[in-house]
């Protein structure tokens, strides 16, 4: 038996996100925004956190830094691989956990998490460890979905059909800026945010509704889990679609997120 006693929700978060790969195409530019956010140069040792298919860390290697990169789904990880095995990318992938992060004190100058470390379910405990692998100086960034924002309104949205367990604060906390800094605390110095948006090209409300159900896990075990209350599930694709026509143009669905940085004190 685990000792942790959040392992059935990681277990869930787990199969979640095994069939995320899809969506990467889209965070993917997004990936070059966070990594030049996060003033990555050649021959830094880095940590991408909750890499998913590693397009952070698969970008912060081409610049010449070194990468490891880690995430709960092996599913991920083997496709991290692949992504790194075609530039003949060194990067050390892992399967594992955000809050339980396998690296020695003070290792990487720059520990990144793009939409990843937010889904750790005690934000105290995983900031804790990514601070605890940054050396002094080095540099925190991640990417974050704010809460009155498109995707942050959609997670707010799923959370009424399927309430978080409790004690465990919503993902979208982390793209609150008082929250961060507040999360932070004294330390890391030098806080700094900047906006950016992902676009997701799609035909229609419905097509972007579709996709996120069969990729992203909030989304994904909303549709699993009403599967047999047609008319509740019907509901929730209409309180979808009102929320992703506020953001949908030019056949594009623009979603605005946040990045954060800072320095280790
Ligand atoms: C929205 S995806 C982002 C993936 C990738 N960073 C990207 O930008 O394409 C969220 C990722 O967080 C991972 N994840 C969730 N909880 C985690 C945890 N406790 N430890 C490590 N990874 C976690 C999921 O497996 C998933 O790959």
């Amino acid at each position: 038996m685990s000792d942790d006693p959040l392992s059935d929700f990681k277990a869930a978060q787990r199969e979640g996100w095994s069939s995320f790969a899809p969506i990467a195409a889209f965070t993917t530019p997004a990936a070059a925004h966070l990594v030049d956010f996060a003033g990555i140069a050649s021959g830094q040792v880095v940590l991408d956190v909750a890499c998913g298919t590693g397009v952070v860390a698969v970008t912060a290697a081409r610049l010449g830094a070194r990468l490891s990169g880690l995430d709960l789904s092996p599913a991920l990880i083997e496709e991290a691989k692949n992504n790194a095995t075609l530039l003949d990318a060194d990067i050390a992938f892992l399967t594992g956990d955000a809050e339980k992060l396998p690296y020695p004190d003070g290792h990487f100058d720059a520990v990144l998490s793009q939409f990843g470390h937010m889904f750790a379910p005690r934000p105290d405990v995983v900031i804790a460890e990514m601070l605890r692998v940054l050396k002094p100086g080095g540099r925190v960034a991640f990417s974050t979905w704010p809460p009155e924002l498109a995707i942050g309104r959609i997670f707010r949205l799923v959370e009424r059909y399927l309430p978080i367990p409790a004690g465990v604060p919503s993902p979208t906390a982390w793209g609150e800026t008082a929250v961060i800094r507040e999360r932070l605390g004294d330390r890391v110095t030098e806080l700094e945010f900047k906006t950016a948006e992902m676009v997701v090209p799609t035909l229609s409300t419905r097509h972007y509704l579709s996709l996120m159900a069969a990729t992203a896990a909030p989304i994904r075990k909303v549709a699993e889990q009403f599967a047999d209350r047609p008319e509740q599930l019907e509901t929730f694709r209409n309180e979808f679609e009102a929320i992703a026509a506020t953001y949908f143009n030019g056949n594009q669905i623009h979603q605005t997120f946040q990045m954060t940085r800072g320095r280790k004190s």
